[in-house]
């Protein structure tokens, strides 16, 4: 039975009361607070609780019912139907677009001097290896003059892909120089991705929540995105497969290792069965690995890529997260069968990555400067992460969950079931410590109580404070006793 206090609307939105009622509803059962079978409150009660005509409310219900969220028992009442939250991981195409372009567009935070930034997941520019780039790039104009300012062949720098290739090969990724493709960041990797394999009114599966950039970059090609719940281990088999028949995805989008916004890694079982859906049902997997090189468990945690026998893996890789965004250079490893396709989206999208940022590139990894960035910037993070774990544990509400991922920059946190991250979100904004509301990262316009912290941009001496800050900052909002363990501020 659903209680009639899980439900409220806001009078001053100018969204329609009936409406309001629907999404109330469709969050309860997304957010696995109301279940399969659970009985819709009377109609007379849930509209004298909300202060509401009735009428409001039995409009509410009809239009559960023809969305076949619910169905109806004559006499006795409305109950949540037995699919309704795989229908509700159904999108139609194009209803959101205001909202993502107002969700992209929130994604640019302005930060003051004094904010302790959750939110940032790129880091602090003092890191960037400014002087050893430096070099390479000096190193690079001396020895090709001109040359270096030349268009690069689309694929990219050869020198290069044969020193990427050589690195992948510590990485147990096999690839041939002519399945590498250079590209200008991962973002670009995204959208080529889309426009070669991507046609209107394809099916596109995304774990929710994900990488709202991935979201922007697919929906330009008019496709339908099927979300499926993300878990602590990889997303649910059983539903997978049957979201897979149902719907016959073109593709799926996935961060198998600490994925961005949850942290949450694939376990070895599960990226099997992954790719034997792949590989039975003809999808391709679109795999994102921002952030694979910082594991900080001893147990290796291997990519999707390395395991695709059957070669339905796209494997898309950024540097931003530890070198430096700015230099906008990444790279895929594309199946044979659309390596043409992608090739040709790339050469249409901007003829070739800069040629001077190429060769530098290769200049840095072949001097083993990338290595030297590589585990340099592993011990930062992880001083940071370890500092970040002992801070949440000691001054969050105990109501406040948190997972410790494997590795990484990010850390999920859930309030309460119920509580919008959003309206705590704005609550906050001014008390100079920043953090992304979970919301961002979902497709539908739906509310999370779950919010998205980041270990990348804030220095390491000011995690505690900024921790503590948090902690109460999220005490005062859930009107609960602080811990005990230790005072906060
Ligand atoms: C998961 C994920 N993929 C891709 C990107 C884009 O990376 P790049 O800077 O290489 O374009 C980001 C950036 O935040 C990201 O978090």
């Amino acid at each position: 039975m659903i209680r009639l206090e899980d439900i409220s609307v806001d009078k001053s939105l100018k969204e329609p009361l009936y409406q309001q009622i629907v999404n109330k509803i469709k969050d309860l059962i997304q957010s696995g607070q109301i279940e399969v079978e659970d009985k819709l409150p009377p109609i007379r009660s849930l509209a004298k609780h909300l202060g509401v005509n009735n009428v409001t409310v039995v409009t509410a219900y009809q239009s559960l019912a023809d969305e076949e969220i619910t169905y109806k028992i004559r006499g006795s009442g409305s109950y949540i139907a037995p699919k309704s939250d795989e229908l509700l991981a159904q999108i139609s195409e194009f209803d959101n677009a205001e909202n993502q372009v107002y969700k992209m567009k929130d994604n640019q935070m302005i930060l003051s001097q004094e904010t302790i930034n959750f939110a940032t997941a790129t880091p602090k520019s003092n890191l960037f290896p400014v002087t050893d780039f430096k070099k390479a790039i000096n190193f690079v104009l001396d020895r090709d003059l001109g040359e270096a300012f030349g268009y690069q062949e689309a694929k990219g720098y050869q020198s290069l892909r044969e020193s990427i290739a050589s690195y992948l090969r510590h990485q147990n990724i096999q690839t041939r120089l002519e399945n590498l493709q250079i590209i200008s960041g991962a973002q670009q990797g995204l959208d080529i991705v889309s426009k070669a394999v991507l046609n209107y009114n394809d099916v596109v599966l995304v774990e929710a929540p994900t990488y709202s950039g991935a979201i922007a970059s697919f929906r330009s090609r008019g496709v339908k995105i099927v979300q499926i719940p993300m878990q602590v281990d990889g997303v649910n088999m059983t539903k997978l497969e049957e979201i897979i028949k149902r719907y016959k995805p073109k593709m799926m989008y996935t961060m198998i290792n600490c994925q961005n916004p949850t942290g949450f890694s694939y376990t070895h079982k599960k990226k099997e069965l992954l790719l034997k859906l792949a590989s039975e049902h003809h999808m391709y997997v679109l795999e994102d690995d921002y952030v694979s090189e910082l594991i900080y468990s001893k147990q290796k945690s291997l990519s999707l890529k390395s395991l695709d026998v059957h070669d339905r893996v796209i494997y898309i890789k950024s540097f931003s997260k530890i070198l430096m965004p700015g230099l906008r250079l990444g790279f895929m490893i594309v199946p044979d069968t659309l390596n043409q396709t992608v090739l040709n989206a790339k050469q249409a999208t901007d003829i070739s990555t800069s040629g001077l940022i190429q060769k530098a590139f290769d200049v840095y990894l072949r001097n083993g400067q990338w290595e030297k960035q590589l585990s340099n910037m592993k011990k930062i993070y992880q001083r940071k992460f370890d500092k970040m774990v002992e801070a949440l544990n000691a001054y969050l509400p105990r109501s406040v969950h948190y997972y410790v991922p494997k590795g990484g920059i990010l850390f999920w946190l859930e309030l309460p079931k119920g509580k919008d991250s959003r309206d705590f979100f704005e609550k906050v904004k001014h008390k100079e410590v920043a953090f992304v509301p979970g919301d961002m990262f979902y497709y539908t316009d739906r509310k999370s109580n779950a919010i998205r912290l980041s270990i990348a941009a804030v220095a390491e001496e000011d995690i505690e404070l900024g921790v503590k800050k948090l902690s109460q900052a999220l005490v005062d909002y859930l009107n609960q006793e602080a811990v005990e363990r230790l005072p906060i501020l």
